[in-house]
């Protein structure tokens, strides 16, 4: 059984995904009395119409997790049009720490699949607390990041965005590190397929992307992590040993300790089972840098009581 912590629209995006893929179960999991319930039931009537085999149900009892392998933490609040991600360290810290609490005592063997924002910061406190060997303690955005690259990359070139390999790394926010480089198309970097304004208007676009939505239409993007999501889940359920831009607790890859960040792993059954180091030049290595300075003060962020 797969369980989602927050039924808001992440949490239901990803589970009408993850349902269109019938990758196991799903419980939805709100603090908001009836509120999973309520989406589990819309959710299960659409899985009904389209005749898949899986059964959705939502509560606000965490006892209900017992058992699940796999939580998806999308509880936490989402931007408004204007605030930045790390604005909600505060608020959503103490979301990450009570939902923790339930993940240890009902489920400690799962594997945790993190979407709460700010992500980096929200993922360390998540793997402080769950004390679970980093494997099992994912962050999910950079699947959402090189996605967003991969898009506005291939609206440039009038291909297809299925034969972009993108690569964003670092934080999830203003300091992401898209790489053209090492974005390529069949071995050859975007850096030799567009001019450098094309490239900084794709950079810029993909930094802003989750910004531009919640500007558009009022409140923040889930259609698309609700789709990464599944992607992630579906690796980890199938054993598929796929590789994703995900972040995840640094011991000293990139010469980087004790700090989460996005870079390239292999997920299959076990959660992470490798992190690769891309080769990186100089200039790409100092902007890595910057990324993990930007992570490291939201990190600091962190109320010191929550630690
Ligand atoms: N336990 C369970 N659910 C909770 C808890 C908690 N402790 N605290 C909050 N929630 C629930 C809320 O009741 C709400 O239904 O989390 C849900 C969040 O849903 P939305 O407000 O719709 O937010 P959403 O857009 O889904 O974003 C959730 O993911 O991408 C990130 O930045 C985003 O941090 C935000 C999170």
């Amino acid at each position: 059984m797969i369980t989602i912590v927050g039924a808001g629209r992440v949490g239901t995006a990803a589970a009408a995904y993850i349902a269109l893929k019938e990758l196991d179960d799903i419980l939805l999991i709100d603090i908001i009395p009836n509120k999973a319930a309520g989406e589990a039931l819309d959710l299960a009537h659409a899985a009904s119409i389209l005749g898949l085999s899986i059964d959705i149900r939502g509560t606000e009892n965490y006892e209900e997790m017992a058992g699940s392998d796999l939580v998806v933490v999308t509880a936490g609040v989402p931007r408004k049009p204007g605030m930045t991600r790390e604005e909600l360290v505060g608020v959503n810290a103490k979301i990450v720490v009570d939902v923790a609490e339930k993940i240890k005592k009902y489920t400690p063997d799962a594997i945790v699949l993190m979407t709460t924002n700010p992500l980096d910061p929200m993922l360390y406190l998540m793997y402080k607390k769950l004390g679970f060997p980093r494997e099992r303690v994912i962050g999910f955005s950079g699947v959402l990041d090189s996605g967003r690259l991969r898009y506005y990359a291939a609206k440039k070139l009038g291909i297809s965005p299925a034969d972009i390999n993108p690569v964003v790394i670092g934080q999830h926010g203003r300091s992401m590190f898209p790489v053209p480089r090492l974005t390529t198309i069949y071995g050859k970097p975007l850096t030799e397929l567009l001019s450098k304004e094309e490239i900084e208007e794709v950079v810029k676009e993909t930094i802003a992307a989750g910004a531009t939505i919640t500007k558009l239409r009022g409140y923040s993007s889930n259609y698309a992590p609700g789709a990464g999501l599944s992607l992630m889940v579906e690796a980890i359920k199938k054993d598929l040993k796929r590789i994703f831009l995900a972040s995840v607790y640094l011991m000293g890859e990139y010469g980087y300790s004790d700090i989460t960040a996005s870079v390239p792993v292999l997920l299959g059954k076990s959660g992470v089972e490798k992190i690769y180091e891309l080769p990186l030049n100089e200039e790409e290595k100092q902007l890595f840098a910057k990324s993990i300075e930007a992570i490291k003060a939201n990190i600091a962020g962190i109320p010191k009581e929550l630690l």
